[in-house]
């Protein structure tokens, strides 16, 4: 139990071994009693200027390599000039990387770690409810390939996870909404028990509450047990695809001006459309799941979309070729499959009613 934090380490068994999320109320100083000479720390700049007070002149006796958290940082253009400096640094095979800051600083950081030198050890401190409550376990390491998203990559956990629950306070309403949106998919992934408390608690948590922490370590849990059981995404870990296809084609149609976990929540919402249109899910749960998903998007533009490039955007996606595409569906709550569909006037036209009622939502 890390008595400050009030909340019990969580350890997460790994092909690298175990690895602990060790949950701190002093970013700094935990780091600072982590941090070796030689350690190196990638921070996404707005970050650091947000904690600036708090950070003050506590890293100064390592090198910092200041990250601005676009998409277009996660390829092979943005890694290299970072690979150059630690190269030119005398950056060395025990050394290790530190990421602080949100997804795109992790797979920044973890991408790199898993090539450089064939592998360095890494440390990372989620800073935005989405890393924190997702991607900060897992093992993913992930770039895009032009505009092929995270097409690049492998399995490479970080070593220790340092997770401050009092970066949140610093997130604006669209990025808790987006760490909302990624917990609920995880939450309906899990099934009733776990979407009842999201029923329940979207409201608080959409407005940062107290019910976040529990969210969150729920969500780290749901996700902890499959990934111990496949860590590889080979067979039962492809359910956690549930929203993202679609709603990966959603943030690439969009340039990523809708943040991921909101574009999930759309993306979920599409599937289980598709699902009811298949005759696979009951539209009473289709209601019921989107009167919890439409809060998480509330007050998001959603654009003027061309149904013929929205579907250009699906097949970008892994794993789609021709007339059809591979995506999770949904039987209910709880029940989702993965399920290669056809693109056909029916879906065609589901996709139009839906964008539709988000417009107008
Ligand atoms: N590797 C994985 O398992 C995994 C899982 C999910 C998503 N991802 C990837 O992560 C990326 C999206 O992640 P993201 O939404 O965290 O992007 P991000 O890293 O750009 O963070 C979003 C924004 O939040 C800001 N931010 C971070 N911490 C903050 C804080 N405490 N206060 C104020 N602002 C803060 C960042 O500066 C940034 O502007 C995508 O590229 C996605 O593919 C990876
Ligand atoms: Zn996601």
């Amino acid at each position: 139990m890390n008595a400050a934090a009030g909340e019990s380490n969580f350890s997460v068994r790994s092909y690298l071994g175990v690895y602990e999320v060790q949950f701190v109320d002093d970013f700094v100083a935990s780091l600072l009693s982590h941090l070796k000479e030689g350690d190196v720390l990638l921070v996404d700049q707005n970050v650091e200027r947000i904690y600036k007070n708090r950070i003050g002149s506590s890293f100064d006796s390592h090198r910092v390599i200041r990250l601005d958290p676009k998409e277009e940082l996660k390829s092979y253009e943005g890694v290299m000039p970072i690979i150059s400096q630690l190269i030119e640094t005398g950056f060395k095979k025990n050394n290790r990387l530190v990421a602080v800051g949100g997804g795109i600083t992790q797979d920044v950081t973890a991408f790199i770690s898993s090539i450089m030198y064939r592998g360095v050890d890494w440390v990372f401190v989620p800073t935005n409810l989405l890393s924190q409550c997702d991607s900060c376990i897992g093992s993913k390491t992930s770039i895009n390939f032009g505009d092929y998203k995270n097409q690049l990559g492998g399995f490479y956990p970080p070593r220790l996870i340092l997770q401050d629950p009092s970066f949140r306070k610093s997130l604006d309403a669209r990025e808790i909404a987006s760490g909302v949106g990624e917990m609920a998919h995880y939450f309906l992934i899990d099934g009733e028990d776990s979407f009842a408390a999201l029923e329940a608690g979207v409201v608080e948590a959409l407005k940062g509450g107290q019910v976040v922490t529990e969210f969150v370590r729920r969500s780290l849990e749901i996700k902890r047990d499959m990934i111990e059981v496949d860590e590889f995404d080979k067979g039962p870990r492809n359910v956690f695809n549930y929203g993202h296809s679609f709603g990966h084609a959603i943030e690439g149609y969009t340039r990523y001006a809708i943040p991921h976990g909101i574009a999930v929540s759309f993306g979920m919402d599409i599937a289980n459309s598709v699902s009811v249109a298949l005759g696979l899910m009951d539209a009473k749960v289709q209601e019921r799941v989107f009167s919890v998903l439409s809060q998480i998007w509330r007050g998001v533009d959603f654009p003027t979309i061309d149904l013929n490039r929205y579907v250009e955007s699906l097949r970008k996606d892994k794993k789609n070729i021709g007339s059809n595409v591979r995506v999770v569906l949904s039987r209910g709550i709880g029940d989702m499959f993965l399920e290669r569909i056809e693109i056909d006037s029916l879906f065609m036209d589901t996709l139009e009613k839906r964008f539709s009622v988000y417009r107008e939502s």
